[in-house]
């Protein structure tokens, strides 16, 4: 049974059924690198921007730029991990296609469960977020929705019972015409777009492509346009304004506050990834994935860096509170008037084109799912006249139609999140467990780095850092101490000269052991478990779990680090997937309670699909 669970598949065999050029597999190959580069940018920048970078400034401050350069940087890893991936295995389904040649069928299905929540679940929240620009767009028109046809359900449901006070839920819960004692209240706009968008993708490829660049092209002009108009109103005292202790700080809430915007933050760069999907619509897919990747990543990772410093810079943090179209918020406090009209349509143009990607995208994941018998037959069917997977593509639009009714926006945002790093994490991890190939010329080829000294020294430095940042105080000898002794143990083969096999691991482990002694004394406050002093816990806002996760978590990262250190040493890891490895899962530390337990929940309902389904139907059960 063991062995079947991890039975991978052959990268031949994968070739052979997806179509390497040389096997047709029905879909068209009409993607060039542009195109895919547009792709990219069409999934990147979105909601994330326009709508959830708000609440983001407001927990983080302008320390919330730190985590936008953290989240670029484990997306570039990422990044390139997909590319390894993409430039071997060229076929469409992404993480899952690399998974089960890399880790097995059953992670290759805890893959393709988790994309489930990046494609349609993200696109949940991209839709809200099209629906709240569309009516403030419409509203500025003198068209009026009511409130009760623009928000969902639970979300005024929320508003009434914590007493918020936005007018518009408020307004929605109170004006619904009712049923028995049913209020209908449901996010109409949203709906509606979402049948639209599977309609286009329904209809084909082409078609698609071409309403996708034209809307990339206007969307990166205007976000432009809000930099640069944005940045005439900056005033500098904004990056460091006072938190409530009265000090000024560019990160006002501390690191912890701009952790805690990871969700948001990382929402915005989802997206990259959903590129790989296209691999075999792609003209040249080995040398074009790989690029369009990177350079919608690169073009992203910029434009949000600016985005967050006009914002903050523009505004102090704290009048983004509740704020969801806060590139909007920044013109009308300022009074641009034609500005807030440009970022509506803008804003509207720009979550269009992100559906537009992640509704192809799920189809395609779902058709290498069916083909590898993990799902009904019937998720691979190909329109005969648009040659797009028909069924699967209806099926996406209803699973992400249905909820719009019953959610809301900030739990699908945590649940897109958490799945997508999850996903990445594994995804880098089986780079890290791909044997090595000879480089191919015209084919993306990752460098590789030795991870078997740099790794642990990049741990270990990072580590003592965040030692001496939490404890000032003799912060010389601290700080020194573990960083002679990674002085040491690298210039010991140039001291000693040719070294026995066993002894680098041997003195990793232990120069390791030192450090991590050493950091551990800095940590008190941070692993400190006790709460009776800490204001939420008094006042029953947090309780003892909520509290205990964020530090727990931090506890496994930091000794999952210190395993793949010693794991390094010994089998000289690439050290690109092992910092994926590791940013990705600095990031799920940010995760709370509840992201956890709906993130388990759905996982533990995947593998009951699982094995009642996919584990007796899958092709290699009858091999
Ligand atoms: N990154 C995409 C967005 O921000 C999902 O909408």
């Amino acid at each position: 049974m063991a062995n079947s669970l991890f039975r991978t598949k052959k990268v031949d065999s994968i070739l052979a059924e997806g179509g390497d050029g040389e096997h047709a597999s029905g879909l068209k190959r009409v993607l060039t690198v542009k195109d895919l580069t547009f792709f990219g940018i069409a999934a990147i920048i979105g909601a994330g921007s326009f709508s959830s970078l708000g609440e983001a400034c407001f927990k983080g401050g302008p320390g919330v730029v730190i985590l936008f350069i953290i989240c670029g940087i484990a997306c570039g890893f990422t990044a390139f991990c997909y590319s390894e991936f993409a430039s071997r295995i060229p076929v469409a389904g992404s993480a899952y296609t690399y998974a089960y040649a890399s880790f097995g069928e059953l992670f290759a299905w805890i893959i393709g469960w988790a994309l489930v929540m990046e494609y349609s679940i993200g696109n949940i929240y991209v839709a809200f977020s099209w629906s709240d620009y569309f009516t403030s767009l419409m509203h500025r028109l003198h068209i009026h929705i009511p409130d009760y046809l623009a928000c969902s359900y639970l979300e005024a449901k929320k508003a009434v019972l914590n007493g918020s006070s936005n007018a518009e839920l408020i307004g929605a819960w109170n004006t619904a015409p009712m049923i028995g004692s049913l209020r209908i209240i449901l996010d109409l706009p949203a709906l509606i777009i979402n049948i639209f968008i599977t309609i286009l993708v329904y209809i084909g490829i082409k078609e698609s492509r071409n309403f996708s660049n034209a809307m990339v092209i206007l969307k990166l002009a205007v976000v432009a346009l809000v930099i640069i108009v944005g940045a005439a109103y900056i005033n500098t005292d904004n990056w460091f304004p006072a938190n409530d202790a009265g000090v000024q700080s560019f990160m006002p809430n501390g690191f912890g506050g701009v952790m805690a915007a990871v969700s948001g933050v990382f929402f915005a760069y989802i997206g990259f990834d959903a590129v790989s999907v296209l691999a075999e619509e792609s003209k040249n897919p080995q040398r074009d994935l790989p690029r369009g990747m990177s350079w919608s990543l690169i073009i992203c990772t910029g434009v949000y860096i600016l985005l967050a410093l006009v914002l903050t810079g523009v505004l102090n943090y704290r009048q983004f509170e509740g704020v969801g179209d806060p590139l909007a918020k920044i013109f009308e406090v300022k009074g641009v008037a034609w500005m807030q009209f440009l970022v509506a349509i803008c804003a509207v143009i720009a979550m269009t084109s992100v559906l537009l990607v992640f509704q192809m995208g799920q189809p395609r994941i779902w058709m290498s799912m069916s083909r590898d018998g993990l799902l009904p037959p019937v998720f691979q069917r190909i329109h005969h006249k648009f040659k797009t997977p028909s069924f699967a593509t209806i099926l996406t639009g209803l699973v992400v139609g249905i909820p719009i009714l019953f959610t809301d926006k900030s739990f699908v945002l945590d649940f897109t999140s958490i799945a997508t790093l999850f996903a990445f994490v594994l995804v880098c991890g089986g780079v890290l467990l791909l044997p090595r190939r000879e480089k191919t010329p015209g084919r993306f080829n990752m460098p590789f780095i030795n991870g078997q000294f740099i790794y642990p020294v990049i741990i270990t430095a990072a580590v003592t850092f965040i030692g001496i940042g939490t404890d000032s105080g003799n912060w010389l000898i601290k700080g020194l101490i573990p960083a002679i002794l990674v002085a040491i143990y690298i210039a010991l083969p140039a001291l000693i000269g040719s070294l026995r096999k066993w002894f680098y691991p041997i003195a990793t482990f232990i120069v390791l052991g030192i450090a991590y002694s050493f950091a551990w004394s800095y940590f008190n406050s941070l692993f400190n478990f006790d709460f009776s002093y800490d204001p939420a816990y008094i006042n029953h806002e947090m309780s003892f779990m909520d509290l205990a996760i964020p530090k727990i978590s931090l506890i496994i990262f930091w000794l999952t680090c210190l395993v793949l250190s010693v794991i390094t040493a010994f089998k000289k890891y690439s050290l690109i997937p092992l910092m994926g490895v590791t940013t990705c899962l600095y990031l799920l530390t940010g995760m709370t309670k509840s992201n956890w337990a709906w993130f388990l929940g759905w996982l533990a309902l995947g593998l009951v699909i699982y094995f009642t389904y996919g584990y007796k139907k899958s092709k290699l059960a009858k091999n």
